[in-house]
């Protein structure tokens, strides 16, 4: 079975993927880290030399041959990942992924935003507290449509990481 963590940036998708997979013995995949080795390079270089368009077609190329495989991971998706390509289609489709969406407040994320906005290339220009708020607010807005299509919604203000993996196995 393919595990499928999905939702915003920072909303704890990798950190959480690991953990599950561990408590699970499945193979833990975070698709920005697979599409880096494959392409050889940062996402935020692909970014930068190759464009978005680029990185979002490798990004749906990767993920389409991952959840092909039919393997046993547990695999964590870049944020924008179900709002292009019919991803999220895709994923519905194959019968064999559970996607989970994990949901996280705009103060949680500006919070955690703030201090990793260097490697996340469509934050890293936004200065102030107010202006990630804003910029979140405006993309959650536009892609709540695709994350609210996930299997399970599990919210994870106010818990700790290992409830918020118990809450995952459960659903499971
Ligand atoms: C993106 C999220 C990033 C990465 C890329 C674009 C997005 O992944 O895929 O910078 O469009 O939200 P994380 O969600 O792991 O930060």
């Amino acid at each position: 079975m393919i595990f499928i963590l999905i939702g915003y940036m920072a909303s704890g998708k990798s950190t959480i993927g690991r953990i599950l997979a561990k408590k699970m013995d499945y193979e833990f995949i975070d698709l920005d880290d697979f599409i880096e080795k494959n392409e050889k390079m940062p996402v935020s270089d692909i970014f930068k030399t190759k464009g978005e368009i680029y990185f979002r077609k490798k990004e749906s190329e990767y993920l389409k041959k991952l959840i092909s495989e039919k393997r046993n991971i547990v695999l964590s998706l870049g944020g924008g990942a179900p709002c292009y390509n019919s991803n999220m289609q895709a994923i519905l489709n194959t019968g064999e992924a559970v996607s989970v969406y994990l949901k996280a407040s705009i103060a949680t994320l500006v919070s955690r935003l703030k201090k990793e906005k260097v490697t996340r290339p469509l934050v890293s220009h936004i200065e102030t507290d107010d202006g990630l708020a804003e910029f979140i607010a405006k993309h959650l807005f536009e892609r709540g449509q695709f994350y609210n299509l996930a299997h399970e919604v599990v919210s994870t203000d106010g818990k700790t990481e290992n409830q918020i993996v118990e809450e995952l196995v459960t659903t499971l």
